[in-house]
């Protein structure tokens, strides 16, 4: 059994796409891309800038085009996606996900994702600023998440919760059923 070239966690902000995801590519020697960091990199500011200077449109559109260029390059080992929380909501980025990725939705309870937030001072998320406080915070990601679901419903192949299983287990769970994705992929192809 082969492995899929691109595997995608997308899922809210906090769920912890970014440790799953460099875990996972270390595992399974792939390259490791995080859409995010590489927007920051390229327009050689925070997020929290972009949204403030440019606008969030404007980083919706950077957010595709990372995506993009992470798809159009080659790859040799396969590669790993940590994509933003609002990556999945657009149709565009749906598709590219659907046609080139097996994605994984990571999952977390809102108190742990309300902790996880407030304790990550480094990565300042603009969508939360006006939710100063915890319970603020917590009404916050249950709106958010409640009209956010469909689209990571129809974004996401599998998904895998990381509150209550530890790393590891969740990189052996994202394994397993990645093989088995691809297996099915191939017996579809050859059908
Ligand atoms: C966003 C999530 C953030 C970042 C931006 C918008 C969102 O990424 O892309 O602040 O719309 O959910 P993380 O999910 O990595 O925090």
């Amino acid at each position: 059994m082969t492995m899929p070239k691109n595997i995608a966690l997308i899922g809210y902000m906090g769920v912890g796409k970014t440790t799953v995801g460099r875990a996972l590519s270390h595992e399974l020697h792939y390259g490791f891309y995080d859409t995010d960091a590489i927007i920051a990199q390229t327009a050689g500011k925070t997020i929290e800038n972009i949204f403030k200077e440019d606008g969030e449109p404007a980083f919706r559109k950077m957010e595709t085009q990372t995506l993009k260029d992470i798809l159009d390059a080659s790859h040799p080992k396969g590669c790993v996606i940590a994509c933003g929380g609002g990556l999945p909501l657009s149709e565009e980025n749906q598709k590219l996900l659907k046609d080139n990725c097996f994605t994984v939705e990571l999952i977390c309870a809102d108190d742990v994702l309300a902790d996880r937030l407030e304790k990550d001072e480094n990565n300042v998320r603009p969508l939360l600023a006006d939710a100063p406080t915890h319970e603020e915070l917590l009404k916050k990601i249950g709106v958010m998440k409640l009209k956010r679901k469909a689209y990571y419903d129809a974004a996401s192949d599998i998904k895998t919760e990381t509150d209550v299983l530890s790393l590891e287990d969740v990189i052996d769970s994202i394994s397993i059923f990645a093989e088995m994705w691809q297996d099915r992929q191939e017996r579809i192809a050859q059908s």
